[in-house]
């Protein structure tokens, strides 16, 4: 057994003494989402800093945690606080969280987050549905000696995002008369935004929001065979789109603005997704 499924399984042994909740379901909190963990019959929830072998960075002492529950009769496990690269964990640590709750029991991940707009359609506060990743510029959480226990060496990413998980959220976005934009999503290291020229870059080879998480719990989850389906609202228009610098402050507020709607579109979503599926 190699030392990083080693890991895994010891964080997961460690979560199994906490709790025997089963989730069905993952979802991925992104920033201004993290109250909606408080939106959903709560039945357990083990912090971050209780699971033995849980990647602790020397950058940021560890804050976040799995909270298990139900959404109407859904059974899911919320992350509620993720793991970052620019943290300045190796990106194994980054997906643990993700392969854990897979572990768990999850078999669809729903991921939210944050982003700075590119489509020149858009404005700050829209949301919109992840159709598809650009992951290029980023160093891929399968890289090393595969984890044969896990998945695939050479994993399929086709169709990352779920056909059918997409036209579930886009039928109730409708429904709820939230409206909602489509489009690929691109992530980036991070922590430093983006400089014009590369939003510029990144708008010529088909992105249409940026942000620095998502992709890489993708890919890993992909690789699981997950199936995926996120939203992303976008916080702020992308650098050199205003004319004005860009400040996590005003970022974080437009986050927070639109937070009402998304947490109404995920709750809604959620439950529409288990009637569907089964
Ligand atoms: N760039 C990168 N990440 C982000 C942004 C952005 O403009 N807004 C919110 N997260």
């Amino acid at each position: 057994m190699s030392a990083e499924y080693e890991k895994l399984r010891q964080c997961y042994e460690s979560i199994r003494r906490q709790t025997d909740f089963q989730p069905k379901l993952a979802v991925v909190l992104g920033s201004g989402l993290g109250e909606f963990a408080e939106t959903i019959r709560v039945v357990d929830t083990v912090e971050y800093s209780a699971i033995e072998g849980f990647p602790t960075s020397t950058v940021q002492g560890h804050r976040g945690r799995f909270v298990f529950g139900y959404v109407g009769a859904v059974p899911v496990v919320i992350m509620q606080g993720r793991v970052h690269y620019y943290e300045g964990y190796a990106m194994t640590d980054v997906v643990l969280p993700i392969r854990l709750m897979k572990m768990l029991g999850a078999e669809i991940l729903m991921v939210t987050n944050a982003s700075g707009g590119i489509n020149e359609q858009f404005q700050a506060g829209d949301l919109m549905l992840i159709t598809d990743q650009i992951a290029t510029w980023i160093p891929s959480p399968l890289r090393g000696e595969n984890l044969e226990e896990l998945g695939t060496r050479f994993p399929d990413m086709t169709e990352a995002y779920d056909k059918e998980l997409r036209a579930i959220v886009t039928r109730t976005a409708n429904r709820l008369e939230i409206p909602i934009q489509k489009g690929v999503y691109i992530q980036f290291a991070g922590p430093q935004f983006e400089t014009p020229a590369e939003i510029r870059m990144a708008r010529a080879v088909g992105a249409d929001a940026v942000g620095m998480s998502t992709a890489c719990e993708v890919i890993a989850a992909r690789h699981m065979g997950m199936r995926v389906c996120g939203i992303s609202c976008v916080a702020n228009m992308a650098a050199g789109m205003t004319g004005k610098p860009l400040l996590h402050e005003e970022v974080q507020q437009y986050a927070d603005a639109a937070a009402p709607r998304f947490q109404k579109l995920l709750t809604a979503s959620i439950q529409e997704i288990a009637r569907s599926i089964h």
